[in-house]
């Protein structure tokens, strides 16, 4: 399967750090934002991946991704969403190097380190979408299951006032080529953006959405509360590794850390 990675969007969230650089260069510990979506994909699996940049700042992502190969990528493409026009518009742009095959598709702002390749392994049509249980629904795409059966989801509301259920949907995906049909049948939102939560309610509708709940840990990063919350739990799943080796040879972890 092929990847996306969807990096466009101004991160006002986060000015004035954004003022300088795009959202996604941002440092998450010891690494770029982008790179741990990209790692995600690696790891299950994914060597082909088009990342949607945008804003004043798409140049500064050369220096850092170059071709990917030290990443391990073998395929690195490059797209550019002139506007903020929102997530699935900015998916609307990858439809030439789907090439008709599905996408695993992660927003450039989300960290997990859940393994998704079995799903990916797995997956043939449709949709398969990655819930998390949060105290926060409200921040994102929240489902609402039917009280007769909790395994159903009966639509997906997007930043709801009034969540009905403690799951967010996170930025990653799995979609078929359908997914590009249903773009092009959106309209803004209340926010002028295209929605892929509108995206999920398509094939929910036409009975083709999977769910599955996303193991480990997962935030996006694009509030200085929830980048905070990533640079710590990448910082002390670090040091737990640093922690393992060091006592492994006898040393101090900082000592392992520091001398890499
Ligand atoms: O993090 C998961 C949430 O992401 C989902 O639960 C929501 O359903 C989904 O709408 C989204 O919510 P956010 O409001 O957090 O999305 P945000 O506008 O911060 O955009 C997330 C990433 O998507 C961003 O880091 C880059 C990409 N993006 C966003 C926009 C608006 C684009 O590539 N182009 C865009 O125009």
């Amino acid at each position: 399967m092929k990847g996306v990675i969807l990096a466009g969007g101004l991160g006002t969230r986060l000015r004035p750090l954004t003022n300088a650089t795009s959202k996604h260069l941002l440092p998450i510990y010891d690494q770029p934002m982008v790179y741990y979506p990209i790692q995600t994909l690696v790891r299950a699996g994914v060597e082909e991946v088009i990342i949607v940049t945008g804003g004043p700042h798409a140049g500064d992502y050369l220096s850092i991704l170059r071709n990917g190969r030290h990443l391990g990528l073998r395929h690195l493409e490059y797209t550019y969403q002139e506007n903020e026009g929102g997530i699935a518009e900015a998916l609307g742009l990858c439809e030439d190097f789907a090439d008709g095959g599905p996408v695993a598709v992660i927003l450039g702002d989300n960290t997990t380190d859940a393994d998704i390749r079995p799903d990916i392994e797995r997956f043939t049509e449709g949709a398969l979408i990655f819930l998390k249980e949060v105290h926060d629904p409200e921040r994102y795409g929240c489902p609402v299951f039917d009280p007769a059966d909790r395994r159903r989801i009966l639509r997906i509301e997007e930043k709801p006032r009034d969540p009905r259920s403690n799951y967010a949907v996170s930025g990653l995906y799995l979609y078929d080529a359908r997914v590009f049909d249903y773009i092009k049948r959106l309209k803004p939102s209340g926010r002028g953006e295209l929605e892929i939560t509108d995206v999920n309610n398509f094939y929910l509708d036409d009975g083709l959405l999977r769910w599955t709940e996303l193991e480990g840990f997962w935030s996006d990063a694009g509030t200085f509360e929830s980048l905070y919350r990533s640079t710590v739990f990448w910082a002390e799943k670090h040091l737990a590794g640093a922690n393992g080796a060091a006592a492994a040879a006898g040393a101090d972890a900082w000592e392992t850390i520091e001398g890499r």
